[in-house]
């Protein structure tokens, strides 16, 4: 086992909690995260891991799997793995996936998901991707950790070490490497412009410093939570790529604030959900598809003639939200593509603050645990 984290790494540095700290450092860990896979000439490297040209035209479907905080990290890498390399992706709860008898066999390729790289549940489902004869490979935070050490293959995300039970900069990390990993096939299988392949390369590499831009606003996001701080329930809207930073969203609302929270699916809402919105409850509205826009416009139209106390999370340029919304948080522009990875900072900021002001041990809520080895 290598240990590349230093004791400084593990202390709180003067914030307050470490989940505040571990916030702040998204920036320096997806910079790290991309260096340790891109060169000067923008060109990825996953040479390590035994999927070349011939191996990734044999893959036929892709199962990312994982629990909690990583399973999240998932479906957006699911996107990034469908729109960006064009191969069938789907993303399963560990502990599910074994008892719907996944079809799995040597064109499939297994992707799990773990910070910690312990989780039993994942570890279990790795073990049967291997038995029935599935290529896997591990993202995880940490080397020779026991699914890195299983799995066929491993991308290490360099987050640095995560203290605070609910995750937050190895969740981005791990997006971040999705996004590479879904270039890097790309470009093997000959499927990407130059031109995409840049922008979306180009994109990444500017993510640190729009996380730094969002932080700043930590003021106006502490505001936020002050009016919500009461709240006992609020929904999370989102539509395509929003809906799974909608999901994590409202993960992190519940587990650090213990406020009851549900994401939907923005088109789901009349089928069901409406019924529950009523005077003042939060919606936290993720709109930063612009293709999708005009849909998640009218979907807050709804809410908020129903009563809801609404919070758009949206770019820059979608300033048409401000007349529907009761509080907009921007984040700055950003190809749609990979707006997720920026789009969660503000909503993981306002969890820690609604949970700060409850006087809750946000870095150890209530009943749970940083890594669960049990099933
Ligand atoms: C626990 C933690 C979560 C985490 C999940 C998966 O439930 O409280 O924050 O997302 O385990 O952990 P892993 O280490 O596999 O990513």
């Amino acid at each position: 086992v290598t240990i590349e984290w230093s004791l400084e790494q593990a202390t709180k540095a003067g914030y307050p909690h470490f989940m505040l700290k571990e916030i702040n450092e998204q920036p320096e860990g997806i910079r790290e995260t991309i260096k340790r896979r891109v060169d000067e000439n923008n060109l990825i490297h996953f040479d390590d891991i035994n999927l070349g040209k011939e191996e990734l035209k044999a893959i036929k479907d892709i199962y990312i799997i994982a629990c909690g905080t990583a399973y999240n990290a998932g479906l957006q890498g699911r996107f990034a793995l469908q729109k960006i390399a064009k191969i069938k992706a789907d993303a399963d709860i560990a502990s599910e996936f074994r008892y719907s008898d996944p079809f799995m066999d040597e064109t499939t390729l297994v992707i799990l998901v773990s910070q910690s790289g312990e989780t039993l549940d994942t570890l279990a489902a790795l073990r049967e991707a291997k038995l029935k004869g599935a290529k896997t490979l591990a993202i995880t935070n940490v080397i020779g950790s026991s699914i890195a050490r299983e799995a066929d293959n491993v991308i290490y995300t360099w987050a640095g070490p995560e203290i605070a039970v609910a995750s937050t900069k190895a969740y981005t990390t791990q997006v971040v490497v999705f996004y590479m990993l879904s270039l890097y096939i790309a470009k093997l299988k000959e499927i990407i412009t130059d031109e995409d392949y840049t922008t979306i390369l180009n994109g990444l590499n500017e993510v640190p410093e729009k996380i730094e831009k969002i932080i700043a606003q930590e003021d106006k996001i502490k505001a936020i939570a002050e009016k919500i701080k009461d709240c006992t329930q609020g929904f999370y809207l989102g539509r395509g790529l929003d809906y799974s930073v909608a999901t994590e969203a409202s993960l992190k609302m519940k587990e650090v604030a213990y406020m009851h929270t549900e994401a939907f699916a923005s088109g789901e809402l009349k089928h069901g959900t409406i019924a529950l919105i009523e005077d003042d409850i939060p919606v936290v509205a993720i709109t930063t598809q612009s293709s999708l826009f005009e849909k998640s416009v009218s979907n807050i139209k709804e809410v908020k003639a129903r009563g809801a106390y609404v919070i758009s999370v949206t770019q820059e340029n979608n300033k048409v939200v401000e007349e529907v919304s009761d509080e907009v948080i921007y984040i700055p522009e950003t190809d749609d593509l990979i707006a997720g990875i920026t789009a969660i900072v503000p909503l993981q900021l306002l969890a820690y603050h609604v949970s700060a002001m409850r006087g809750i041990d946000v870095d150890k809520p209530r009943n749970l645990a940083k890594s669960v080895t049990v099933e």
